[in-house]
């Protein structure tokens, strides 16, 4: 079983100075495009799924495939993650499914919208890294809160208002010290979904010198970027040459990632691109064969199309070639870690 702590991942990728990019997914079609791409590219991977991929598809559903994708792919790394838990029980839920990692989001209120207080925020961490370093289990934190809610999570923050929202690189160190998370995510200005900056964006809305800052002064400290889609031109192109409707937007440029890669950014959140890319080759089959009715015909186009995106984000991530150098290492080897390390 090639199911691991994420924890293991992102110390490997620490210490070989690369990125891993966690791929959202809620169906069989969307695992097995992110498991061709750490095939063809040799990738350790993260492979999250939020509350809504879980009731969608369903926990079981989630899980079994999982297990398949780990079986078919015995020399892969994964790290089986639940992305912007609400609560520890959700986070607890996960873990009893077989996630490997969890992400308590506690810079929300349970409602997943509310800015929540930092003493809220580091009470249900700490409920949450007791409960889950007890079963070897790796915790995602965040502190600060991301822009935008068109996808349900987060505080409905515009742009503009979401530099007010920034990760003080002043309190970082606290947080992690107070709560002993594994990895903290960090809001430098970037929002989920597609509509993340109405131009490219400069400096000023993508506070990357946060991360430079929090890396200064925590050199060993995890960080995690969400909101991470670069939004890149030419998918947007396909979607709107056959028949969609989307306006001029901008995503993080690659070469941002890259430099935060630099700087301590060890988890790279990635959906939107391949919901771009999926539904891009989506339409381009039922526009240019309107009498397809098997969705096999539009879905194997949709599979490869994410591979693809996720094989080129392995690269740039730094990720590839990766696979055999980590450590297989079990929830009961890193259970024994954390309780050394007490
Ligand atoms: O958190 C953001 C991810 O893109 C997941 O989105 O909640 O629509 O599944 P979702
Ligand atoms: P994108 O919407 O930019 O792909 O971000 C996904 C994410 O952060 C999931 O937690
Ligand atoms: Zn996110």
């Amino acid at each position: 079983m090639a199911i691991i702590p994420m924890r293991v991942m992102l110390d490997h990728a620490a210490e070989h100075g690369y990125g891993v990019g966690a791929f959202n997914v809620n169906n069989m079609e969307q695992i097995q495009a992110i498991m061709m791409a750490a095939q063809e590219t040799d990738s350790p991977v993260i492979v999250q799924a939020s509350r809504g991929a879980r009731s969608y598809s369903n926990d079981n559903y989630l899980r079994h495939l999982m297990i398949a994708a780990s079986e078919l792919n015995p020399n892969i790394p994964i790290a089986m993650h639940q992305d912007h838990g609400n609560s520890p029980a959700t986070c607890i839920s996960a873990i009893e499914m077989g996630f490997s990692s969890v992400m308590m989001d506690g810079s929300l209120e349970e409602d997943g919208k509310t800015p929540a207080s930092w003493d809220y925020n580091v009470r249900v961490t700490k409920e949450v890294v007791d409960y889950a370093h007890a079963r070897g289990v790796t915790v995602e934190a965040e502190l600060g809160c991301l822009g935008g809610i068109e996808d349900g999570q987060g505080a409905g923050l515009s742009e503009e208002e979401a530099q007010d929202h920034l990760t003080d690189p002043t309190e970082a160190g606290d947080f992690v010290e107070q709560t002993n998370c594994d990895a903290l995510a960090v809001a430098i200005g970037t929002s989920h979904g597609a509509y993340k900056f109405k131009k490219k964006p400069t400096g000023k809305v993508l506070r990357m010198d946060v991360i430079a800052e929090i890396h200064r002064r925590m050199p060993n400290c995890h960080m995690v970027m969400h909101g991470s889609s670069s939004v890149p031109q030419e998918l947007l192109a396909i979607i709107n040459e056959y028949g969609g409707e989307m306006p001029e937007t901008y995503g993080v440029p690659v070469e941002d990632i890259q430099e935060g890669i630099k700087h301590g950014v060890r988890k790279i959140n990635v959906d939107t691109d391949n919901r771009l890319a999926m539904t891009g080759a989506i339409r381009k089959v039922l526009t240019l064969e309107p009498g397809a009715f098997d969705p096999r015909d539009y879905l194997k186009p949709a599979r490869q199309a994410m591979s693809e995106v996720v094989a080129a984000r392995m690269v740039q991530f730094g990720q590839a070639g990766h696979a055999g150098g980590v450590e297989m290492k079990t929830l009961d080897e890193m259970k024994s870690y954390y309780l050394a390390s007490v």
